[in-house]
């Protein structure tokens, strides 16, 4: 799979997403979750960074970030955001795949050390984030997780944000309107969505699978709920057009997101290297 089919998706993605109201609630819960696992001075590997939302809120945080994703136009949005933001001190963007990181090809030739500045092995990552389904475009999240466990400190805390298969919103939503197959897609080997012309495959996996890939090097620390009450990103319109009951939906959400687990479009999971 080819990221580069993300392309097309920089320039509106802001738009289309961030800047909505279900956006804003969505990262908000992220954040604070980020807020409470890294901290000022450390330095944090965002795998799937996006357009830098998060990236440069962490900067603003005092939180360093090496911000890679494997779309070269999400990564130019990045370093203009962070740019722009002030911030660009502190967020170092990468164009760099996921599969490169799990090891296909050697991830410390490409990752440049933003304690030294070189383009040389890091070892000393205090964390690592992905946000929001990045980690659903690869479906080999042991070596992943390998990579990983060589790039952060013992302590280290990762925090993952994974669209997982049980989405009662997405499922309600499409039997409602006769659309079978897509109801069911999450439970499928393996989906696709149309990005840029291509067909990407996504997969959904479990809380409890991830957690089974991870768990050689990194301990589970809690899993909560993103996107129980609150409907999938396509649906945001709806959150427009009832944002208080939606506010409401994801306070209470927000109060019982660690009671509900794994469900939800997606699921935060929170590890700490052993
Ligand atoms: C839904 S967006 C999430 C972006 C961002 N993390 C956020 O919070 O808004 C998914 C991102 O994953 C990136 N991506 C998809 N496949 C990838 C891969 N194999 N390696 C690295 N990044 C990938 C895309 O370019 C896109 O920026």
């Amino acid at each position: 799979m080819n990221p580069s089919a993300f392309d097309a998706f920089a320039p509106t993605y802001d738009a289309d997403f961030t800047h909505t109201r279900l956006g804003q609630l969505l990262r908000q819960r992220v954040w604070r979750v980020l807020g409470q696992q890294f901290h000022a001075g450390q330095y944090v590997l965002e795998l799937a960074c996006g357009t830098g939302e998060d990236a440069v809120w962490l900067a603003q945080q005092g939180v360093h970030v090496t911000a890679t994703d494997g779309s070269p136009e999400m990564v130019h949005v990045t370093a203009v955001k962070a740019e722009q933001a002030g911030v660009s001190d502190r967020v170092t963007a990468v164009t760099l795949s996921l599969q490169e990181i799990a090891g296909e090809r050697n991830p410390y030739a490409v990752i440049r050390n933003p304690i030294t500045d070189h383009e040389s092995p890091i070892t000393s990552y205090d964390g690592v984030l992905s946000n929001f389904g990045g980690l659903n475009t690869t479906n080999d999240w042991r070596p992943l997780a390998e990579s990983l466990a060589r790039l952060v400190k013992p302590g280290g805390k990762v925090v993952l944000v994974v669209m997982g298969p049980w989405c009662p919103w997405e499922a309600g939503w499409h039997l409602a309107h006769g659309e079978w197959g897509t109801a069911v897609r999450r439970f499928r080997p393996s989906a696709s969505a149309h990005i840029g012309g291509s067909a990407i495959p996504i997969w959904y996996p479990s809380a409890r699978r991830l957690r089974r890939e991870f768990a050689p090097w990194f301990h589970h620390l809690y899993t909560e709920s993103l996107g129980l009450w609150l409907p999938p990103s396509y649906l945001g319109h709806l959150v427009e057009r009832w944002p208080r009951l939606f506010t409401r939906l994801n306070q209470w959400e927000r109060h019982t997101a660690r009671l509900t687990g794994g469900w939800g479009d997606h699921y935060i999971l929170a590890l700490q290297k052993m």
